[in-house]
């Protein structure tokens, strides 16, 4: 078996962060988000892992190369357009071949991996299977209607949802899609959806199974959804301290990386914070990740995600429910009578 995992598409909904990186480059509890997706489908045994990226966009290339370090084996597929997920499952042909294949978009995490589909569609034997989660706004949504343990349609995105079952970004297939893909044509909003070439194989009597996901499962389209996603990871994170800690407290889960040093500080997990970052007299806490050469002082973080190389200091209000992008500055205003914002386009500051 071969996999599949989408990191090109448009990531406007992730702007200004997308502006300036891939949105599968994003880290969640500081580790990229596409790495999420090679670690399960290489637990699930499989070596040979295409990647599609958007024409111009060499930056997955530039982390993760040919997988060699990761012991697996990439091959990039470049999609000059970004014309949706049947038309990446079209030109993804020549790379499959004749293999069953796990589709898997980048931009999904969930816990427990992928194996266990992997072993339903091997059991049920059939020709597409589906792994489906409940959901409280399946509009956003692929929506499986389902009677009697069986699919019986398939709707992208509908008005009025037909359950509340939608199809999360995790399909295993055999060769029978490629049949489905070439059929249907471009949706309303000019893109061969990859619900349409579902509902095509419903239609055409194709053997169509699914598995429901129990634990929990993230679509990351927008900032709220990383910063449940990296929740939902640290969660499950385990404490561990390589850096120096002085005068201050560490309560719950807290993972700190090599030559951090903490001073006079409150930290609160579930939490993580990466390599060479320095937190002096502040309150860091639950469900933040603070990545590598962070620098943050006087100042209180909660629930937010602070890439590689922020400068944050002597901010008295809370920072909350926050996404930094990397090398972001924050710092208190000389005159406390008026602010200066340095911000690029579609920026988002609540003050
Ligand atoms: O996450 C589950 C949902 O994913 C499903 O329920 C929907 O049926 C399915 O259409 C999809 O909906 P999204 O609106 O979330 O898809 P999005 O455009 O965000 O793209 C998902 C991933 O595929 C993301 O990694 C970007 C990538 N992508 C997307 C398109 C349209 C590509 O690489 N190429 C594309 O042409």
């Amino acid at each position: 078996m071969k996999a599949l995992i989408t990191a090109g598409g448009h990531g406007t909904r992730l702007r200004p962060i997308t502006y300036t990186q891939n949105k599968h480059l994003i880290p969640i509890a500081n580790k990229i988000m596409l790495q999420y997706a090679i670690d399960y489908v290489k637990e699930a045994g499989i070596r040979e892992i295409g990647i599609i990226i958007n024409a111009n966009d060499n930056s997955i290339q530039n982390v993760f190369g040919n997988g060699e370090n990761l012991g697996v084996e990439i091959t990039y597929i470049h999609q000059d357009k970004p014309l949706g997920l049947a038309h990446v499952v079209k030109i993804s042909q020549s790379f499959i071949g004749d293999e069953n294949f796990i589709f898997y978009l980048g931009d999904n995490i969930l816990v427990g991996g992928v194996k266990p589909f992997i072993n339903d569609f091997n059991e049920m034997n059939s020709n597409c299977h589906l792994v489906l989660s409940q959901v409280s706004d399946p509009n956003r949504f692929g929506v499986a209607e389902v009677i009697k343990n069986r699919i019986i349609s398939i709707e992208e995105k509908p008005k009025s949802p037909k359950s509340d079952l939608a199809v999360t970004g995790i399909y295993i297939y055999d060769s029978n899609i490629f049949e489905a893909v070439n059929k249907i044509a471009p949706s309303k909003r000019g893109e061969l959806e990859i619900s349409d070439a579902h509902q095509y194989l419903i239609e055409n009597d194709f053997d169509i199974t699914y598995s429901e996901i129990t634990g929990w499962w993230k679509d990351t389209g927008q900032p709220s959804d990383l910063l449940d996603a990296n929740r939902l990871v640290l969660d499950n994170i385990q404490g561990d301290n390589n850096g120096s800690i002085r005068n201050s407290s560490v309560k719950g889960e807290v993972s700190i990386g090599t030559n951090c040093q903490i001073e006079n500080s409150n930290i609160n997990g579930p939490m993580i914070i990466g390599n060479n970052s320095i937190i002096k007299d502040s309150v860091i806490g639950p469900y933040s990740s603070i990545g590598e050469e962070c620098k943050i002082i006087s100042s209180n973080i909660e629930y937010s995600i602070i890439m590689d190389g922020c400068n944050i200091s002597n901010i008295s209000r809370n920072i909350k429910s926050s996404l930094l992008g990397k090398n972001v500055k924050i710092s208190s205003s000389k005159d406390s009578n008026q602010g200066r914002y340095l911000l690029g386009d579609q920026s988002n500051i609540e003050l």
